[in-house]
């Protein structure tokens, strides 16, 4: 046969087109197995470079298979979209086209991969199996001319035995068409970039043992254990511990083991003891990671070797800002060890099963992992869950990932995967689950989803397919009032929460005061865990981050897919503290008269592990230091300790920070892990205004002028000089606006494209906050103040506010300046309320007193810590990917921003909120990209009275109102002198 007959073949099954059939979820398979290692003789990597071209349809594949032109060569693994070829296109919920399923579009690019091998002298009469680890589109395989088999699952293995069409003594061809669209697109609609390729390692083995079953398990008084292989052939299996001991031994009989271990270490995120399984048959020894160790939900908790762990996990994609999905093992090697370093324990692989080495890392770091199935129907959530065309995809998918998955300590829950609506193809799905695999819980959120996110009405519904109420984005009063109602028997983790969009996950620390409140809320994952961006470089050759329509991709969901914790390289953003600080291990509560106390908040280890030192700092000057004696407190006990606090003045704080004693696989000694700062006497203090000085007119503007200070009043603060030297490039006036973040309603913004509806930017739009005029109504002397009244309008639009400054010269030459802000009709929940101005270039310099150092909001700033902070104007640019508000520091005591040129010191009255950068509100509010901003010499200095709270408005509950703007009128006030 010709290639290309057997590649048509395959294409059409009786007439009918195979990538439109989903009834037909691969051909020739294999059966799925269980990841297993396997000596290098037993194996060939296919991974390297292909031979590779793209065809406009399917049908134009086996045509193009003996054309000698038009080939290229690409790396395998690798995705065509990443490589120079087609393009990705990002949709969330909306399929990227119009035909509904299973039919897809006739323009449908299918890349064809070509490659030649040959097989190791030994591996004749044995079987040869080709395994793809996963492919994005439905896959085609022929080799040496003879078609071999299709699969469809994008993210589990297809494997084909293709002893029968190799040669022993001679290059042999293998041939993989990808076809990108197909039946299954319809159920892979999960919210991220769509890619095409062959995402992930390619190889051919010759097993003599199949797939191998290894459960570790533990009785259920916790003590001893048994360990059970069943492997289909006979042979021998060895347990060997952590140090390479054997601990157990024995024959496959009828190719099953059972053997029992008295006190087995058992594996936890915490304390991830593994043993090694291997199993020899027929010359062959194939090993695989176990841990002892028992999952359950009882008494309405999920308990894991009896203990209620409280679940502090993120969503993950795969995902790469150059490679796409095809991520390498040193992506996953550096996500694995950030989670631990950030004192997370669990993640969801959101929404598909994950390359296995992910899996082998959360095994051996310690991760809990929900694993879920790569089923997401979003775009048809309630049709294809009942659609029995589509009930071999459900059941096939799933058992793609329990077969491969079961043997890995790390999967807790099996998840039957994402907004698929709720149909009986779950029910299915569920009970094959069920039957299989009953030592796991399962999880499912559509079967408790209600009608919108705050409204729990379902959460006790889906017994069948979810033994979690696993909601998603629900604000912290609804799992609140679920936990006092104590309706249901099962515990409550949140599959995502806290929309990591942009400036965001405002409100953090009440979920967590919740969890710590009510145990059956156990926790949650934020969603999610980094940005997906996709590098690109400008003209100018500056790099930036794409997304959804910077392909030309149509339609598309713009930044949507850009909602991490992380940027797309994996740089933190500054939230990221929030969370490790939330979720940390210890803790240290003040109980009064100098005591304080200790919680030991781990699942196992005691604190002798952490060397728990503290400062005591006097306005921002550290007074003494200390260190804890080494704490044995148990795991979930609390001791209390009195570090000898010397007394003295100022505004006064402890802090006390936990580091690491020894090294473990995940950090270096010395890592933080955990930190406090509480209150240990004193206030922020005001700064009194001393024999004000006369203002005087000159030259038609007012002066106030002391000891080598002067500023100058005309229609605003024109000048003001310290020693002679200028300080503003212009003076304070009233800021109501910021550039608006994601969670504000970014995208409703009408030169920003269509709006998802959510957030108050549309009504500060309506209000014209966006365009405001100032204009000066007076200036004029009262007493020794300088009084200066300005209105703001919109306009063409309501917005309306009128600012009076009151600025008095202090005789130690320290400008004192008095505010007032009044709102006009409707003007309730802004944005923010404060002053901006911009100082001459070179004042590039910044340090404060207040809370830091990244920057925080009032919804988001329990981890940060009051000290002095230094830092710099560019510095404190915070490039997210779509440029919105950033940099808020609340409450600081005093700031400087110096340099060459001078200087300026602000103090609070007695605190302010500020922020210091190279961009106006304005600015950032124009720009779509990073590469659209350009910095300003000078330095822009907003100085706030109050500022929103960021909440999670873009998927989620907004700000608290308690962190909303309410108020008509505000009173603030600041100094400036020199620094
Ligand atoms: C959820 C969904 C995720 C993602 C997120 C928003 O509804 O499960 O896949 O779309 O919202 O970023
Ligand atoms: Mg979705």
């Amino acid at each position: 046969m010709t290639a290309a007959a057997a590649l048509a073949g395959l294409l059409h099954q009786g007439g009918r087109p195979t990538w439109q059939l989903p009834e037909l979820t691969g051909l020739n398979r294999l059966p799925p197995r269980a990841t297993v290692r396997r000596g290098p003789a037993r194996t060939v990597d296919l991974d390297g470079v292909w031979d590779f071209r793209l065809v406009p349809r399917p049908e134009d594949a086996p045509a193009a298979l003996a054309r000698r032109t038009g080939w290229h060569r690409v790396e395998v693994p690798g995705l065509w979209t990443m490589q120079g070829f087609g393009r990705p296109h990002y949709t969330n919920v909306q399929m990227p086209f119009a035909t509904r399923p299973p039919c897809v579009p006739e323009q449908n690019e299918t890349g064809i991969y070509r490659r030649r091998f040959e097989l190791p002298r030994g591996w004749r009469r044995r079987p040869v199996v080709l395994h793809f680890g996963g492919c994005e589109g439905a896959l085609y395989v022929v080799v040496n001319g003879e078609p071999v088999g299709i699969g469809k699952d994008a993210r589990t293995p297809a494997e084909f035995d293709i002893g029968e069409v190799v040669r022993h003594d001679g290059p042999n061809e293998l041939l993989a068409v990808v076809v990108r669209w197909s039946d299954a697109s319809f159920v892979e609609d999960q919210d991220q970039w769509w890619h095409a390729g062959l995402p992930r390692s390619i190889a051919l083995y010759s097993p003599s043992v199949g797939d191998v079953e290894a459960r570790a398990e533990l009785d259920p008084d916790l003590r001893d254990g048994t360990l059970r292989v069943s492997a289909g052939v006979e042979g021998e299996v060895r347990l060997l511990d952590a140090r390479g001991r054997v601990v157990l031994a024995g024959p496959l009989e009828d190719g099953r083991f059972e053997g029992r271990l008295r006190r087995p270490a058992q594996w936890s995120a915490e304390r991830p003891s593994l043993y090694a399984v291997e199993v020899t048959a027929g010359g062959e020894t194939v090993a695989c990671d176990v841990g002892f160790r028992r999952v359950e939900v009882r008494d309405g908790l999920l308990l894991v070797n009896g203990r209620a762990v409280l679940i502090n996990g993120v969503n993950r994609h795969e995902d790469d800002d150059v490679r796409g999905r095809a991520i390498t093992r040193a992506s996953m090697e550096r996500d694995a060890v950030l989670m631990k370093r950030l004192n997370l324990n669990a993640v969801r692989t959101s929404h598909y099963p994950n390359d296995p080495y992910w899996l082998e890392l959360c095994d051996r770091l310690g991760l809990y992992v929900v694993d879920e199935a790569n089923i997401e129907s979003h775009a048809y959530e309630h049709e294809l869950c009942r659609d029995g065309r589509y009930l071999a995809a459900w059941l096939d998918r799933v058992r793609n990932m329990v077969e491969r998955d079961k043997n890995h300590p790390s999967v807790i829950l099996w998840s039957l995967g994402n907004e698929s609506g709720y149909g009986p193809n779950h029910d299915a799905a569920a009970g094959w689950i069920r039957g299989r695999d009953p030592s796991r819980p399962l999880h499912y959120e559509s079967a408790v989803r209600s009608p919108s996110h705050a409204d729990s009405s379902r959460w006790g519904e889906g017994r069948r397919v979810t033994d979690v109420v696993c909601p998603m984005y629900p604000p912290v009063e609804a799992i609140e009032a679920w936990a006092e109602a104590d309706s249901d028997d099962r515990p409550l983790i949140m599959c995502e929460y806290s929309h990591a969009m942009g400036n965001s996950n405002g409100g953090l620390a009440e979920y967590f005061a919740a969890f710590r409140r009510h145990p059956r809320l156990q926790g949650g994952f934020v969603w999610e865990w980094a940005d997906h961006g996709i590098r690109q470089t400008d003209r100018a050759g500056r790099a930036y981050w794409a997304y959804g329509g910077d392909f030309g991709d149509r339609p598309n969901d713009r930044n949507f897919c850009a909602d991490g914790l992380l940027w797309p390289d994996r740089t933190p953003h500054p939230a990221v503290e929030e969370l490790k600080h939330l979720g940390q291990p210890v803790s240290v509560e003040a109980i009064g008269g100098g005591r304080f106390r200790v919680h030991n908040r781990h699942e196992l280890l005691d604190l002798a592990h952490l060397r728990i030192a503290w400062t005591l700092e006097a306005d921002g000057v550290e007074v003494a230091r200390g260190v804890l004696p080494v704490l044995r407190t148990a795991a979930g006990a609390s001791e209390e300790v009195a570090p000898a606090l010397p007394a003295g003045g100022g505004e006064r704080f402890v802090t006390f920070r936990s580091t690491l004693r020894r090294a473990t696989p995940w950090a270096e000694a010395g890592h933080l892990v955990a930190w406090d700062q509480l209150p240990a006497g004193g206030r922020p203090r005001r700064t009194a205004l001393r024999r004000a000085v006369r203002p005087r007119r000159e030259d038609g503007a007012l002066v106030l002028e002391t000891h080598g200070t002067r500023a100058v009043v005309d229609d605003r603060l024109a000048s003001l000089t310290f020693g002679g030297r200028e300080v503003l490039a212009s003076g304070p006036a009233v800021q109501v606006w910021r550039a608006p973040t994601d969670n504000d309603g970014l995208s409703l913004m009408p030169e920003r494209g269509r709006g998802f509806g959510f957030g108050p930017l549309a009504r500060w739009l309506a209000l014209g906050l966006h365009e405001l005029v100032r204009e000066v109504e007076r200036v004029s002397v009262r007493g020794d103040a300088v009084e200066v009244v300005t209105r703001a309008s919109g306009r063409a639009r309501p917005a309306d506010v009128r600012h009076v400054q009151r600025l008095r010269l202090s005789g130690d030459g320290s400008l004192h300046v008095e505010n007032e802000v009044r709102l006009g009709e409707g003007m309730v929940d802004l944005p923010r309320v404060g002053v901006v101005m911009e100082l001459v270039p070179g004042l590039g310099e910044l340090e404060w007193l207040g809370p830091g150092p990244h920057e925080a909001y009032s919804d988001r700033r329990a981890s940060t810590v009051v000290a002095r902070h230094r830092s710099t104007v560019d510095d404190e640019y915070v490039p997210y990917v779509f440029p919105q508000e950033h940099g808020h520091h609340p409450d600081a005591r005093w700031l400087r921003l110096t340099g060459p040129g001078g200087g300026l010191e602000v103090r609070g009255q007695p605190t302010i909120g500020f922020s210091a950068g190279r961009f106006t509100a304005d600015d950032l509010t124009r720009a779509l990209h990073t590469v659209d901003l350009r910095p300003r010499p000078t330095t822009v200095l907003s100085l706030d009275a109050a500022q929103r709270g960021l909440g999670t408005a873009s998927c989620g509950p907004d700000t608290h109102d308690r962190h909303k703007l309410l108020d008509r009128v505000y009173r603030f006030a600041y100094v400036l002198r020199a620094p």
